[in-house]
């Protein structure tokens, strides 16, 4: 065992079913994340970089294989437990494309969200808010509603709710793919620096070279394979 891997796969399987067909996503795929370290992940488009991903944090289940988050010893073959799904809260953050912020919910309704899944809210979590949206440069929207948001300030939030739980391992998923190319660097940077800040490893996949160059360790996903480039 190696006490400084945060986050460690071995043999991690994955198999959709397509009909009379198997689609073999995943091949025995081993990964270790030293503690506050970076990783990316690129590949072609369909090649399973988000199925890794939701593997590792349990959204998705694996076929077979071993998941260790801080060396717990996860059941990635069954679905997470109500009780997992708090764990993983506090372990673990994830960031999107997509942004998925509430829509319903302002922006510091949605940055605390993740501290009300553990179950540990109080209300210095709000002040803990405040600090990461002002961390981020968007101090001044937090009674915005997202609707009201550019893309950018979107893809803000969704980090500082990423991080609201000091989460040990944060994973995200092409996190400026809808950006322009100058929003996409000024939030990749804002990115790298409050994961270092926070001591959080990060797990990034990314279809831009000169951001997969800037993780400490660059890997390719290819026919089912992780391998390191
Ligand atoms: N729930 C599912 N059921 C069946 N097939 C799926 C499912 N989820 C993903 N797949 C298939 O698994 C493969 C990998 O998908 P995945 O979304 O992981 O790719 P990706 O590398 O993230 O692609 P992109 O770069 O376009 O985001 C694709 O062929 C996809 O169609
Ligand atoms: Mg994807």
């Amino acid at each position: 065992m190696n006490s400084s891997l945060v986050l460690q796969a071995k043999n991690l399987s994955k198999t959709f079913s397509l009909g009379a067909e198997d689609l073999y996503v995943l091949k025995e795929i081993d990964l270790a994340l030293p503690r506050s370290s970076s990783l990316s992940i690129r590949g072609e488009s369909g090649c399973g970089k988000t199925t890794l991903l939701n593997l590792l944090a349990r959204i998705e289940q694996a076929d077979r294989g071993e998941l260790t988050w801080n060396h717990r010893l996860m059941r990635c073959d069954r679905p997470a437990t109500r009780e997992e799904v708090a764990q993983r809260a506090s372990f673990l953050g994830v960031v999107y494309q997509a942004y998925y912020l509430v829509p319903e919910l302002d922006v510091l309704e949605n940055v605390t969200l993740p501290a009300r899944i553990t179950g540990r809210f109080d209300p210095s979590i709000e002040d803990r808010a405040r600090f990461l949206l002002e961390q981020m440069g968007v101090g001044n929207k937090s009674s915005q509603i997202p609707g009201k948001l550019s893309g950018g300030e979107r893809q803000r939030v969704a980090i500082a709710r990423a991080l609201i739980n000091r989460p040990e391992v944060l994973l995200a998923d092409e996190p400026t793919g809808n950006l322009d190319e100058r929003t996409g660097e000024e939030v990749m940077d804002l990115l790298l620096h409050a994961c270092s800040e926070e001591g959080a490893s990060l797990i990034l996949v990314t279809h831009n070279l000169a951001f997969a160059q800037a993780t400490d360790r660059q890997t390719f996903l290819s026919g089912g394979q992780l391998n390191e480039v």
